[in-house]
């Protein structure tokens, strides 16, 4: 279950991060980073931060901690910058956060950076499955920290929930775009991380992830659907999507052999 801490102090924006995240301190004296739901992606990235984020982590990848964040929308009355404390007005309540790690830095193949190959393989059968384009030498999304792999940001995760009622479609994808993840060099033994990985994440352990969505969050999508349903459909897109695994697979592999 993801802790809920209160935000005592704006400390820091972001300014790499295109939705305007922020290094902020909790009442429990950390500094988190955080997504707000007032920003310009919207409550799905939320829920896609979320959800990606603790599957990646029952699967054994170090994702920083996950918390809620809670915030009185007057934490921002004295910030000087008007986009700031516009976003910091329209993101009241519950926010999502992670753990901020001091000092680390975006994984670099030019700084000599590399990855174990049960480690990379394991990431990239992960962001197939949770569909994350945001994993490319561009924009790795993997920061290193005392020497090892720490993936954020999956906002951009389950894209198919942009479009719900056509998820049924991305069910089956191959997800062609895992050609361009960032690990895939490293990545040489896709088969057997994805047989660790499908024996690890279980229709209940879904569920259970997909439980913590907030009410509040589910309720501020536009469209009407009763939260329980969205839930629902979120349990059911994942667990026949790990039906269909060796679908991304296969293709993940195929990539891995057009690369080399
Ligand atoms: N837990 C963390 N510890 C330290 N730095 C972090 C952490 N999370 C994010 N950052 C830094 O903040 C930047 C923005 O974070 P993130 O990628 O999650 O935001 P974003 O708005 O989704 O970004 P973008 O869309 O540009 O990828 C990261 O590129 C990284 O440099
Ligand atoms: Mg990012």
């Amino acid at each position: 279950m993801l802790r809920t801490v209160y935000a005592t102090r704006y400390v820091l924006p972001l300014r790499e991060g295109g939705s305007l995240p922020a290094i902020v301190e909790a009442d429990d004296l950390g500094l988190y980073v955080v997504k707000f739901r007032g920003a310009g992606q919207g409550i799905l990235a939320l829920i896609a931060e979320l959800i990606a984020g603790e599957i990646g982590r029952a699967l054994g990848l170090r994702v920083p901690e996950l918390v809620f964040i809670d915030i009185d929308p007057a934490l921002g009355r004295n910030e000087p910058d008007p986009e700031i404390r516009q976003l910091l007005r329209a993101s009241g309540s519950l926010n999502i956060a992670l753990d901020y790690l001091p000092g680390s830095t975006m994984f670099d193949p030019a700084a000599r950076d590399a990855a174990a190959s049960p480690e990379a393989s394991l990431l990239v059968w992960f962001d197939a499955f949770v569909l994350n384009v945001d994993r490319t030498p561009r924009n790795a999304n993997l920061l290193v920290w005392h020497r090892k792999l720490y993936p954020i940001d999956h906002g951009a995760a389950l894209f198919f929930h942009h479009n719900w009622p056509a998820r049924e479609s991305k069910i089956e994808s191959p997800f062609m775009e895992i050609e361009h993840h960032i690990l895939m060099p490293w990545a040489n033994e896709i088969q057997e991380a994805a047989r660790a990985a499908r024996s690890c994440l279980t229709p209940p352990l879904l569920a259970n992830i997909v439980r913590q969505v907030p009410d509040s969050w589910l309720t501020s999508i536009p469209g009407g659907i009763d939260p329980a349903e969205r839930r629902a459909g979120y349990v059911d897109f994942l667990v026949r999507r790990l039906a269909a695994a060796p679908i991304f697979e296969e293709e993940a592999i195929r990539a891995r052999t057009r690369l080399l």
